[in-house]
């Protein structure tokens, strides 16, 4: 019972009483950053931001929790918080950050957001979680997205397969390659894993107000409709063209396997062109990337940002460069060259990208432009944590339990998301 009351005080005025009096062990001149960059090609990107705060005399004291999309890492921070230890600062996703502003725990960078004109070169979308009532809370160093594709050129190759353009084309490459012999799909069963190749399969089956209507809006009869259906029908197909040690496997695994060779396609976030980018391949000689099938026009996006918990003046200075850093403009080209993913902010040129960086950054601008740039809900975009929560508890359920129909997921779905609002 006493620990029933611990928590349901805690979000309410516990988290500021403990922040108030919050000490974190850490010396004078360093931040301590909790983060899930922990994958190759994440840790050398991570290192443009640490080496550009070493300059300005601050040093990174690393605090990394491993776990794809930071599953793993939102545990840990509620601990730290809630035993009044907060790191210096912490990479957040959407409507995680908009939970946080909400204990009233994140520090205010508006002096720094108008010294800089944050406003101006940060998109919308992004500045509409980065800003919690009128206060800047976080500071977005990119925009990664989804509904992607990376494949092993070599294979594509020699199998003569075209990239495919809708969901008959991906089901007809697929069965080609499982017919040469190859694993056609390199995933990882992780939930977030089966969520994220599911914001895809949501957007095929129903197009862009299909998933805005479901997975923005929240509405339940999208949830529960045919289309839904038709979008964990798509997913069984995923799940009959994997290797069988798929279970439990990290993302990072799934792209080594695309890399030597062994499996043909992964379905994952861009983040996943960091791993190829570290193994030294290179986009459209060694892999290539295309939109998920049936999507192009469309993007699925989240994005990664740093918030600062409140820790008094002697940490402000250090938080407020390192919020400097993760805005600057030579700091956003060269990590999300090395990241996969697209600057935060939209005065960056393409220049220094590779293909599959220029196309990323073109389909952002266009579906931006369109109205078909869309949060995901697999990495915290679409819906808070709890509802995110749910909808990974239900794909899951379907990926692994073949007993449950794509009609009977849909209604769970449509009563999961219902239960957890
Ligand atoms: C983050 C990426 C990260 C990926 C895998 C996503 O939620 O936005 O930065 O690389 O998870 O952990």
């Amino acid at each position: 019972m006493r620990i029933f009351i611990f928590h349901l005080l805690t979000p309410i005025l516990g988290l500021s009483l403990l922040l108030g009096g919050a000490k974190n062990l850490i010396a004078a001149g360093e931040v301590e950053v909790l983060h899930w960059w922990t994958s190759g090609g994440e840790a050398t990107a991570l290192r443009v931001i640490k080496d550009n705060l070493q300059k300005k005399g601050v040093s990174w004291v690393d605090m990394p929790i491993a776990g794809g999309a930071g599953v793993n890492a939102m545990t840990v921070l509620r601990a730290r918080v809630s035993s009044g230890k907060p790191p210096t600062a912490v990479q957040l996703l959407g409507f995680d950050i908009t939970s946080w502003a909400e204990e009233d725990v994140l520090a205010d960078l508006n002096d720094l957001a108008k010294q800089e004109n944050w406003n101006k070169v940060i998109p919308q979308p992004l500045q509409d979680f980065a800003i919690y009532k009128g206060k800047w809370v976080s500071v977005p160093i990119n925009v990664h997205s989804t509904n992607w594709v990376w494949a092993n050129k070599a294979i594509f190759d020699k199998l003569n397969l075209a990239v495919p353009t809708n969901w008959n084309e991906f089901k007809l490459a697929v069965e080609k390659i499982k017919k040469a012999g190859i694993i056609p799909i390199a995933h990882g069963g992780q939930p977030w894993q089966d969520a994220t190749i599911f914001d895809s399969l949501v957007m095929v089956a129903g197009g862009a107000d299909f998933y805005k209507k479901a997975f923005l809006d929240l509405d339940a009869k999208a949830l529960g409709s045919k289309t839904m259906e038709k979008a964990f029908s798509y997913l069984r197909f995923i799940r009959a063209n994997l290797d069988p040690n798929f279970s439990g496997r990290d993302w990072n695994l799934a792209s080594s396997m695309v890399i030597e060779g062994k499996a043909a396609m992964q379905i994952m976030g861009d983040w996943a062109k960091g791993e190829f980018v570290k193994a030294d391949q290179v986009a459209g000689k060694d892999f290539i990337c295309f939109r998920f099938p049936g999507t192009q026009g469309n993007v699925t996006f989240n994005a990664d940002q740093f918030a600062m918990f409140k820790l008094g003046k002697s940490q402000k200075v250090n938080q407020d460069k390192l919020a400097l850093v993760i805005a600057d403009k030579d700091t956003q080209a060269r990590f999300n060259q090395i990241k996969g993913s697209v600057p935060a902010r939209i005065d960056i040129s393409d220049a220094g990208f590779d293909a599959c960086g220029k196309k990323g950054i073109k389909d952002l601008r266009e579906s931006a432009a369109n109205g078909t740039m869309m949060g995901s809900m697999a990495h915290g975009y679409a819906a808070p944590p709890a509802v995110k929560n749910a909808v990974f508890d239900v794909v899951t359920k379907f990926f692994n339990d073949e007993k449950v129909t794509p009609a009977k997921a849909a209604k769970m779905l449509a009563v999961a998301v219902a239960i957890a609002q």
